[in-house]
């Protein structure tokens, strides 16, 4: 068996390899997938053979709340640019001064518009990886690093230590899809590939880090032992034996001219590489010179970058059109006179929202300046506005959506439009595609094209029309369209039907992210239902509730704080009241945080205590948009075909599943006098899953203290430091749960702290 778990780990070692660094897979999804999972099932069932180092291991371990630092031993250096090929031919003039007695020739390489790391392995097994930072110190970003594939977490035949440094990048298509992604979402677009990668390095929690498109690409080594190369080529054939990507194109040039004539080729080729590359880099092929030749403060002597010129083309807007996407946000976008940028012709440009059409002061008949910021939807740099006639026409969102005519809003929060009729066919397809898409109920033969067909001939309209389909009818169902040619659905019917069948046994977390809620994602899906039981648990959730009242309170916190500089007290009188309000908003923080921690959804921010601050791994328009979902019409309406359907997804078992009760698993012990009986309120203390004890222990997690309270529980409570608190504090914690104990249509109006907004 652990044989077995050996053979596996090696081989899907090798498969990544082959399909992440060599792009030269072996073997189909399925296959892989089985593999993998029969790697996960025997490390599940022998925990005693877990590794570090096990390909099931990438994406783990808590999320952080600061980096640690790094120091870099020799330091990391940047390179001296050069911008024309006058000061190239000077760096080779230098050299030779330098070293009027040697013979050497250089390497030309693209020099990768990412982000500068370092990657540590002791004995073949990564131990660190470290952002480049001043050069000196960098930010240890080990966790994130061991998300990417194609970085390996141990090598074979290795050194005792080997640094190899490179760059983190995204490819364009990589960072095109995630900033779909983010724009459907309703986020700020990032503003090209190297932004989204350095923003990505710095996510705190690894599976952010691991649904970002990350790659990596070696081509230095820093401190080694054990190893030794005698020239940069021979080094970068190691790497790659090793089973690093090393840069994908590679010259060796046997003089300046050599160099010269690959620098202008690399410019040629420039736009046909899958990412973004902004020059190239002239190195010394013998490193054995690298000592002779020595280094300036910040960069070697013995290479240099040439910086190619960004490509930008000028042309006109002749219009503006919005297209309507999963979510139902709309995205304006510039109809060009088209024009030819780095090696395509470009006819539309993404102009991303209202926000950066407003920055930019774009209006439809200006002259742009469009630039490729790595998307494959160009973008627009600039208004040529000296060029502008004074018949350029201000744009404005459509008040109603321009494929239904639903209406359209921004949410509070958001840049983005969105249209809210959950039932426009701009939707309709996408939220089927959704449905079915891989991280969703992996519907695998129902795509885009079936999607379209579906809801073209109104054969299904909500996702959950899937399961009214037979196998006769989408049998028969033609697919495809005159240009590419109509084809019967046939075998793949029963496949498309048994996959549907089989979902319905997928976890909470799959069908909560299926379910296509906006703010929404694969990592939001997963936390929100580690603290549910099952699905219906998540309407009216009384969890996620807390988690927008612990937003509002912390707001009115600010408010209300006497110390606010914006808005100091103005009486002595003022100051005391608004001291009493903090601290009780404070207090009730606390309860609710504390609450939120417990149920394993958020951590303390350390030292914070007036108020006290928490990291909530559910972001609060996530739980807004949650709720508004399940209580909108459409929601309703899901919620009660899910249940005529017989489907109640579970939470998955992988984790411990808390449950959904707010006081679950909370210990309470009440005294002194309160203003109902004791037994009402420990009623209530149970119904919402806590647990109400006679007396002060360990395990009592709160004593409620009322009036006149004292003796015993108070001074025990105080020895074993559980946590006092007053009626009021109790009352937020069961405040915001008051409906749970009544759950069903006659639950109470919702009036959990939050403002009720109308998306659904
Ligand atoms: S060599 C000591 N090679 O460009 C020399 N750098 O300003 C280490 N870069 O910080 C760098 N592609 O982040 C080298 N093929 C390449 C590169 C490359 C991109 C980046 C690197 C460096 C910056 C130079």
């Amino acid at each position: 068996m652990l044989d077995r778990v050996a053979f596996l780990r090696n081989e899907i070692r090798r498969h990544d390899r082959l399909y992440y660094v060599e792009a030269r897979p072996e073997i189909g999804d399925a296959d892989y997938d089985a593999l993998y999972r029969e790697l996960e099932a025997l490390e599940r069932a022998h925990p005693e053979w877990a590794s570090p180092d096990s390909p099931t291991q990438r994406v783990g371990g808590a999320p952080l709340t600061a980096f640690r630092q790094v120091r870099h031993a020799p330091p990391m250096m940047s390179l001296d640019k050069t911008h024309s090929k006058g000061e190239l031919a000077e760096f080779d003039t230098f050299i030779r001064r330098q070293l009027p007695d040697e013979v050497w020739d250089y390497v030309v390489e693209p020099k990768v518009d990412g982000v500068a790391f370092a990657l540590v392995y002791e004995r073949g097994a990564l131990a660190r990886a470290a952002t480049r930072g001043n050069g000196e110190v960098g930010d240890d970003i080990t966790a994130n690093i061991r998300t990417i594939r194609s970085v390996p977490l141990v090598i074979p035949d290795a050194p005792e230590v080997l640094e190899v440094r490179g760059e983190v990048y995204m490819t364009r298509d990589g960072f095109a899809a995630l900033n779909r992604r983010e724009e459907e979402a309703g986020r700020e677009p990032f503003m090209n590939p190297r932004n989204a990668t350095a923003g990505s390095l710095k996510q705190l929690d690894p599976r952010e880090a691991a649904a970002r498109p990350l790659e990596a690409v070696l081509y230095a080594v820093g401190a080694v032992k054990g190893a030794d190369f005698q020239t940069h080529g021979e080094m970068l054939a190691r790497l790659a034996a090793w089973g690093f990507r090393t840069p994908p194109w590679q010259r060796l040039c046997v003089d300046m001219r050599a160099v010269l004539a690959a620098v202008d080729e690399l410019q040629t080729l420039r736009h046909s590489f899958p990412f973004e590359i902004d020059g190239a880099v002239v190195k010394v092929n013998r490193r054995d010179l690298y000592a002779p030749l020595g280094s300036t403060a910040k960069s070697p002597r013995w290479a240099r970058a040439y910086k190619y010129e960004p490509e930008r083309a000028l042309t006109r807007i002749h219009a503006v059109t919005v297209q309507v996407g999963r979510t139902g946000v709309l995205t304006p976008v510039a109809e060009l006179d088209p024009v030819l940028l780095a090696g395509s012709e470009i006819a539309r440009a993404t102009l991303h929202n209202a926000d950066e059409i407003a920055r930019k002061d774009i209006r439809i008949g200006d002259k742009v300046w469009v630039v490729k910021a790595g998307d494959v939807i160009p973008a627009i740099e600039s208004v040529a506005a000296g060029q502008r006639t004074g018949g350029e026409q201000v744009f404005a969102m459509p008040a109603a959506c321009p494929v239904c005519g639903g209406e359209v809003m921004r949410i509070a929060g958001e840049v983005a439009h969105r249209c809210v009729n959950p039932a426009c066919p701009a939707q309709l397809v996408n939220r089927l595609e959704h449905f079915a898409s891989r991280n969703a109920l992996d519907i695998r033969a129902l795509g885009e094209a079936v999607a379209e067909t579906l809801v073209a001939q109104g054969k299904a309209r909500t996702p959950l029309d899937l399961y009214a389909l037979t196998v006769a009818q989408l049998e028969a169902l033609m697919v495809g369209d005159a240009q590419t040619g109509l084809r019967k659905f046939g075998k793949n019917a029963q496949t498309v039907v048994d996959a549907l069948e089989a979902a319905r046994d997928l976890p909470l977390d799959r069908w909560l992210f299926a379910t296509g809620i906006p703010n929404v994602g694969v990592t939001v899906a997963e936390n929100i239902a580690l603290a549910h039981a099952d699905y219906f648990a998540l309407t009216d959730s009384p969890t996620l509730q807390q988690v927008v009242r612990l937003e509002t309170l912390g707001e009115e916190a600010r408010h209300v704080n006497p110390r606010s500089r914006d808005r100091p007290p103005r009486t002595e009188e003022e100051r005391r009241t608004r001291q009493e309000q903090h601290l009780h908003i404070c207090g009730e923080i606390g309860v609710i945080g504390d609450s939120l921690v417990e149920r394993g959804l958020a951590r303390k921010k350390p030292g914070t205590a007036l108020p006290p601050e928490y990291i909530v791994d559910v972001k609060v328009e996530s739980a807004k948009a949650t709720l508004r979902f399940f209580a909108s019409d459409y929601g309703n309406a899901w919620v009660e075909r899910m249940r005529a359907l017989g489907i109640n997804p579970r939470a998955p078992q992988r984790r411990a599943i808390a449950s959904d009760a707010p006081l679950a698993g909370l210990t309470f012990v009440l005294t002194g006098t309160l203003s109902q009986p004791r037994s009402a309120f420990a009623e209530r203390i149970e119904a919402a899953g806590g647990a109400v004890q006679d007396a002060v222990s360990k395990n009592t997690r709160y004593l409620v203290a009322g009036a006149d309270a004292g003796g015993t529980k108070l001074n025990k409570a105080q020895n074993l430091g559980t946590e006092i608190i007053g009626e009021t504090q109790l009352e937020a914690l069961l405040g915001v749960q008051k409906s749970v104990s009544v759950a069903g249509p006659t639950a109470e109006p919702k009036t959990g702290g939050y403002r009720q907004e109308e998306l659904f």
